[in-house]
């Protein structure tokens, strides 16, 4: 990685301020967190720094609160899980800038940690707006960004911050998602396997073109392969479609053939008559007939995707094979995280819906590296430079 770390950095006795990403599922009914992973993924560079005597000022954001206070978003339980996997209490304020947070901050002593009030609750941080940004910086002495999940965005907190604090770094978690991430698109070891799934292909075409350049094959399964499948001319039923996409797919499946690149689709489908967990289900080959739609990738598929898979040293996936959120649809989607989850290859999960799979199959330490970031891993993924990462110091 080419920009410093925390570990570059003298944070002894000194207040650093650590952009965190801990925009945590909620329970709608209790508040309570239904899922801890990005925070358990900071404790890291969290520790670090209590252990280094610095003075810890944690700012994230929750959700999308339009600028405007929103009590359902409020980071208290964040705060309190936090505290809870520290075994020390931390401070939540009730303002992430102004009078009372200085004073806060001021009254820290070494080891301190304060967690500021969601940031979104002003409209200036989602601006990147310099006043706001100058005001977040004079909480600390050093900025260190921790927050990949939020790396995509050029917000107040993750970019603009930096214009006004000379020392900026990375966090642990920031620096091992770069690592990963870096060797897979820049350095990756031969076969290199990418697993593409999801909705949507419009989500996903520069990750394709991008990708490429770089993998041996590419498997696609999800609602996204129906595009592609009917840019082929066969029949999909009432599969999901991006009709405005079909000529992108159509491209994309020629570049694939001139480059050499396996581009593999669902050779067989689990078709159903409606997206619930009553409906009548069938596996077919080829197409899917009238009022149908595939669901999820059949065994056959399973077992090309597999073979693929097998000899692979390096194997990024990015969106399910199916609706996993429904269990009879889960299959294929199991089965290739089974499978490469007992696999040597060096195995990358793209965050979001993927990461929340491999967590429903309980394989989460089973595979190499799961991103904190669901649309920064794809925009890390299209080759693009996230402004959070940009903005740091240069080693
Ligand atoms: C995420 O969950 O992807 C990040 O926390 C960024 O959130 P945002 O999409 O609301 O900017």
């Amino acid at each position: 990685m080419n920009k410093k770390s925390i570990k570059d950095i003298d944070i002894k006795g000194k207040r650093v301020l650590m952009r965190a990403d801990f925009n945590v599922p909620l329970n709608k009914e209790d508040l309570k967190i239904d899922d801890d992973i990005r925070i358990k993924a900071a404790l890291p560079t969290i520790k670090y720094a209590i252990e280094n005597k610095a003075r810890l000022i944690l700012m994230s954001h929750l959700g999308r609160p339009n600028g405007k206070v929103q009590d359902s978003m409020r980071l208290t339980p964040a705060a309190e899980r936090l505290s809870e996997l520290l075994g020390k209490p931390v401070k939540k304020l009730d303002d992430c800038i102004g009078d009372d947070v200085k004073k806060a901050v001021m009254g820290m002593k070494d080891g301190d940690v304060i967690l500021l009030e969601n940031l979104r609750f002003h409209p200036e941080e989602e601006k990147n707006d310099p006043v706001f940004a100058k005001k977040l910086a004079s909480l600390g002495e050093v900025y260190v960004n921790d927050a990949f999940g939020t790396a995509h965005r050029a917000h107040a907190s993750t970019e603009g911050v930096t214009k006004f604090l000379k020392v900026s770094v990375a966090g642990f978690l920031l620096a091992k998602e770069i690592e990963y991430f870096d060797k897979a698109l820049t350095d990756p070891p031969k076969p290199f396997v990418a697993i593409l799934g999801g909705a949507k292909v419009s989500d996903k075409i520069m990750v394709i073109e991008n990708l490429m350049e770089k993998v041996d094959a590419l498997l696609i399964g999800g609602g996204m392969a129906y595009t592609f499948i009917k840019a082929q001319g066969k029949e999909i039923g009432n599969s999901k479609l991006e009709a405005d996409k079909l000529d992108v797919a159509k491209s994309l499946m020629q570049k694939a053939k001139e480059k050499g690149v396996k581009l593999l689709l669902p050779i067989d489908h689990l078709i159903a008559d409606a997206i619930d967990a009553y409906s009548n289900t069938r596996v077919v080959d080829e197409t899917v007939p009238h009022n149908w739609m595939a669901v999820d990738i059949g065994p056959k598929t399973v077992d090309e995707f597999k073979k693929e898979l097998r000899n692979a040293k390096m194997i990024i996936w990015n969106g399910p094979m199916g609706i996993f959120e429904i269990s009879k649809f889960a299959r294929g989607t199991e089965d290739i995280a089974r499978f490469i989850a007992g696999l040597k290859a060096t195995t990358i999960i793209g965050g979001g819906d993927t990461a929340s799979a491999i967590s429903k199959f309980g394989l989460t330490d089973a595979m190499s590296h799961i991103s904190t970031g669901g649309g920064a891993s794809l925009e890390y993924m299209e080759g693009k430079v996230l402004p959070g990462i940009a903005a740091l110091n240069n080693k």
